[in-house]
């Protein structure tokens, strides 16, 4: 009885191993080639991002929030002509997430689009030619990745709109974000700052490893 159990469960579980080793062996081959694909675009593309696209620095820090937090819904506001988005959708490629990403001009939305396929990225990223101060309060949601990147005098509105659709131990990021202030008072994205602080169930700070600055939120707990 007992010999006998023991073989049907060998058989099983050999059965089993034949039926998986392929399957995990083709992801992990997908893997290596969007790695491959990957590195080599942005190698290519190093030194030709000059439409307000963030440094490299910046799309690593994004890469790794993602992959750290295993995340799967991702947002970005401003896309232009797609460096954040490569990065953030290269962490999501191994997250099993996606992207949506917005950008209002058509040009550089166009340009994003053929630089998503030629990072071999497309699969991961639905890219919108909209206006986000209409497209972003039409969103669903809800998302555990977003990444405010647009027009800095509508930061807070969009934080508004979207801290809502933010799952609870997701986050919210946002570029050129200082502590520092102008004259009167004056700072680039507004009171951005000041409200995301005045958010009890937020937990707000400023990632000191990148020059241009990013704030990074992360939801404690529902309002
Ligand atoms: C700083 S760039 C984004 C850079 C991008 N995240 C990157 O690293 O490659 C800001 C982009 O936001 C876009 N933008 C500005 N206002 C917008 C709006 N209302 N809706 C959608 N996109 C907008 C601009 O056209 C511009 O391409």
């Amino acid at each position: 009885m007992n010999f006998k159990f023991n073989i049907s469960f060998s058989v099983f579980l050999a059965c089993l191993c034949l039926l998986t080793i392929p399957c995990f062996s083709q992801m992990v081959d997908k893997e290596k080639n969007i790695d491959e694909k990957v590195k080599k675009f942005l190698e290519s593309s190093k030194y030709s991002w000059r439409d307000m696209n963030v440094p490299e620095t910046d799309g690593k820090i994004l890469y790794d929030l993602i992959i750290k937090n295993k995340y799967k819904k991702a947002l970005e506001v401003g896309t232009s002509t797609g460096h954040s988005a490569i990065w953030i959708a290269w962490a999501l490629s191994k997250t099993g997430g996606k992207l949506i990403t917005i950008e209002i001009d058509e040009g550089r939305h166009n340009q994003a689009v053929k630089n998503f396929e030629e990072a071999g990225l497309g699969e991961f990223i639905d890219a919108k030619l909209a206006d986000a101060h209409k497209f972003v309060p039409e969103l669903k949601g809800p998302f555990d990745f977003i990444f405010i990147d647009a027009d800095k005098d509508w930061y807070t509105s969009y934080a508004k709109s979207l801290v809502p659709k933010l799952e609870v131990g997701g986050c919210l990021t946002a570029h050129n974000v200082s502590e520092r202030r102008g004259r009167g008072g004056y700072n680039m994205t507004g009171n951005f700052l000041d409200y995301m602080r005045s958010l009890p169930y937020m937990e707000t700070s400023i990632v000191r490893e990148s020059s241009a600055g990013i704030s990074v939120s992360y939801k404690k707990q529902d309002k």
